[in-house]
């Protein structure tokens, strides 16, 4: 591997192919910009996974205008949700010779190869959100306490089923949980269960369909679709008569597909009550959601943070100071402990999203209308 300094005739050439590359029109793949900032500090690639979900659209805004606060220009790409389209605008990237790289991965275990060519250009990488796996060339990790996100989504079904009030059940839950690529998928999940399975042991909780291990509850990519249909083949085969009374969602975009089946099944109206539903985000059809008594409740993380702190953390490096970090021991990716910095998530619902989410200023109270 070169060093960061010997890597600069590296950058040179790259920055001499990237002009090239900005001729031939091929600059603007994946909504790449180049904006904002006096880019005295160079240009900072931010590879994001979809724009698909907002949070991410938010990630992506708040991450540049931080970077362009400190001084630097700003390129952005989104994969849509495709490991190889990552990695080709990655690859972009460094040919176009970012001095840094924020990445939110697609595909846990499909940057290893494109994050040597960043090493060998001298390129510091910040794992954004989700950690990449496979590779000692991640530099540092901000994201927010994941295993506690699911305990947050586990507790908050045991606590609105009154089970830790002295019901004693049975009630029946379903389990969901995120992209079986994603490496958070399975600190929510376990933290979720954590909480949940002793209630699962004594049966207090039942969990009709038997799908209770993390193989059976994975949802590619998050898709909100495929969620749904898992969740309509579930009442179609399990829910004959009785009815659900939980459902662990571990992300919005699941959850509202959650609720359609649900919905077309009958909940929601004629006296059958809707289940309690969680989720992940706080995106704003969730919260409008929570708001009109359909999803339960969701798990706020502010992005604006998580931004300031990975925008932050590449100056650091680049600067040759030490990124502040408050974990350095659990975020193993299998070739390294990734120095992580890690931000609290917060549990809500109707009862206080409006101190949370709008006193907070994450939202206006017009946007929730
Ligand atoms: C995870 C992230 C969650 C949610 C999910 C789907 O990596 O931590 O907050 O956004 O992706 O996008």
């Amino acid at each position: 591997m070169r060093t960061r300094s010997s890597a600069l005739a590296a950058t040179a050439v790259a920055a001499s192919l990237a002009l090239a590359l900005t001729a031939c029109g091929q600059n603007s793949e994946g909504g790449s910009k180049d904006k904002g900032g006096d880019g005295k500090g160079g240009a900072i690639g931010i590879a994001m996974p979809t724009k698909s979900s907002e949070r991410w659209i938010a990630d992506g805004r708040n991450v540049e205008k931080n970077l362009q606060a400190k001084g630097y220009k700003t390129k952005l790409v989104y994969g849509e949700d495709n490991p190889e389209t990552q990695v080709s605008q990655i690859e972009n990237l460094i040919t176009q010779g970012v001095k840094g790289l924020v990445v939110a991965a697609i595909d846990n275990k499909s940057l290893k190869n494109v994050l040597q060519e960043a090493a060998d250009a001298g390129i510091p990488v910040i794992a954004y959100d989700r950690l990449i796996l496979g590779t000692e060339n991640v530099d540092y990790y901000a994201s927010f306490d994941n295993e506690k996100v699911g305990r947050l989504q586990g507790s908050y079904i045991v606590h609105k089923l009154g089970l830790d009030s002295g019901k004693k059940g049975p009630f029946n839950i379903e389990l969901f949980a995120g992209s079986n690529d994603d490496n958070n998928t399975k600190y929510f999940f376990g933290g979720a269960m954590s909480v949940l399975q002793p209630y699962i042991d004594r049966k207090q909780l039942v969990v009709r369909s038997g799908q209770t291990g993390l193989t059976q509850v994975v949802t590619l990519r998050w898709d909100g679709t495929t969620a749904q249909k898992r969740m309509e083949d579930i009442l179609t085969s399990s829910y004959k008569s009785g009815r659900v009374d939980a459902v662990l969602s571990p992300y919005d975009g699941i959850s509202i597909g959650i609720l359609s089946a649900l919905k077309s099944d009958g909940y929601g109206s004629g006296g059958k009550a809707l289940p309690v539903v969680t989720g992940q985000d706080a995106e704003l059809a969730s919260v409008k959601s929570i708001i009109s008594g359909q999803q339960t409740q969701t798990v706020y993380k502010d992005t604006r943070q998580l931004a300031k702190v990975a925008a932050t953390m590449v100056d650091d490096v680049l600067k040759g100071k030490k990124p502040q970090v408050n974990d350095s021991k659990t975020y193993d990716n299998g070739s390294k402990v990734v120095p992580a910095y890690l931000l609290q998530p917060v549990s809500v619902d109707k009862s206080n999203y409006r101190k949370v989410l709008v006193d907070g200023g994450y939202y206006t109270e017009s946007e929730l209308k």
